[in-house]
C-alpha cells in the first residue's frame, strides 16, 4: 500500500481518481485490505453493530474506537486510518480535542464527526489543534433515535440544498473530507462538485470522489440483511483477497455502486 495521505487524496479528487475505503477493526483485516491497495481504512462505529452485536452505534465509546484503531494500526501501519468519534463525545471543542487526541494517539491519521453548522467550531478546534477532520453528512446513524430510522436524506429540495450548504461550512471550518451517507445520487454528485474536499459516499451513487463499505457487508457476512447499497463482493469468488480487489475495481471504474445500489430523489 503506497503512504497516501489528505494531499494525495486531494489530488485524487482533482485527477478523477475514485477513492477506495473499506472500515476496518482489526489487524488481519487491516493487513489484507492494505496489500489489496485500497486507499483509506475507516475504524468505524459500526464496530458497534458489526462485533458487538448492538442495535445501533450509540453506546459505543472512544475507549472502544480507540482499541480497535491500535488493531487497524499495527496491521497496516502504512495505512491512512480514520477513527470515529463516537456518539456525545464532542458536545463542545474542549471535549472534541480532549476524545480526539486519544483516537490520534492510537494511530488515526483523522477523525470523522457526524453533523452540519453546529459542528463549525468543532471542526474549527480539531484542526487548529493538529486533528484533521472528516466530516459525516447525510443519514447520521449516531441520531437514529432523532431521525427515528435508518432513512435515505437530502430527498426534498430543501433537504439538498442544507446538505450542500453544510459541506460548505464544513469545509471553510477545516474540514478535509466529507463521507456522504445514503443521499440521492444526483445528490451525492452535486454535494462533489459543490466543494474542494473530496467526497466519498455510501449509498450515495458513483458520481461521489470515492466509496466506501462497512467490510462485513461488503463480504456477506450478514446473510439476513444486506442493504440495498452494498454489494456481496464474495460471491463467485473463492477468496478474502479476490472479493476486496474486485471491490477496488469496481469502485476505480465507475462500476460499483451500480444503479441498483444507489438512490433516485
Ligand atoms: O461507522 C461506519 O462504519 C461509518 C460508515 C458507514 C461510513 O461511518
Amino acid at each position: 500500500m503506497s503512504r497516501i495521505r489528505t494531499a494525495g487524496l486531494l489530488k485524487m479528487k482533482q485527477e478523477g481518481k475514485k477513492i477506495t475505503a473499506l472500515t476496518a477493526y482489526d489487524s488481519s483485516f487491516a493487513k489484507l485490505f492494505a496489500t489489496c491497495g485500497i486507499d483509506v481504512l475507516l475504524v468505524g462505529d459500526s464496530l458497534g453493530m458489526v462485533l458487538q452485536g448492538l442495535d445501533s452505534t450509540v453506546p459505543v465509546t472512544t475507549t472502544e474506537v480507540a482499541y480497535h484503531t491500535r488493531c487497524v494500526r499495527a496491521g497496516a501501519p502504512e495505512a491512512f486510518v480514520i477513527a470515529d468519534m463516537p456518539f456525545m463525545t464532542y458536545p463542545d471543542p474542549a471535549t472534541a480535542c480532549f476524545e480526539g487526541a486519544e483516537l490520534m494517539r492510537a494511530g488515526a491519521n483523522m477523525v470523522k464527526l457526524e453533523g452540519g453548522e453546529w459542528l463549525v467550531e468543532i471542526v474549527q478546534a480539531l484542526t487548529r489543534q493538529g486533528i484533521p477532520v472528516c466530516a459525516h453528512l447525510g443519514l447520521l446513524p449516531q441520531s437514529v433515535n432523532v431521525i427515528g430510522g435508518y432513512k435515505v436524506q437530502g430527498r426534498d429540495e430543501d433537504g439538498a440544498a442544507a446538505l450542500i450548504n453544510q459541506a460548505r461550512a464544513l469545509e471553510a471550518a477545516g474540514a478535509q473530507l466529507l463521507v456522504v451517507e445514503c443521499i440521492p445520487s444526483a445528490l451525492g454528485e452535486q454535494v462533489s462538485k459543490a466543494i474542494n474536499i473530496p467526497v466519498i459516499g455510501i449509498g450515495a451513487g458513483n458520481q461521489t470522489d470515492g466509496q466506501i463499505l462497512v467490510m462485513h457487508d461488503m463480504l456477506g457476512m450478514n446473510a439476513d440483511y444486506l442493504p440495498k447499497f452494498t454489494k456481496n463482493f464474495l460471491t463467485g469468488r473463492d477468496s478474502l483477497k479476490a472479493a476486496v480487489e474486485a471491490y477496488i475495481n469496481e469502485v476505480r471504474n465507475g462500476d460499483f455502486p451500480g444503479p441498483e445500489h444507489s438512490f433516485n430523489s
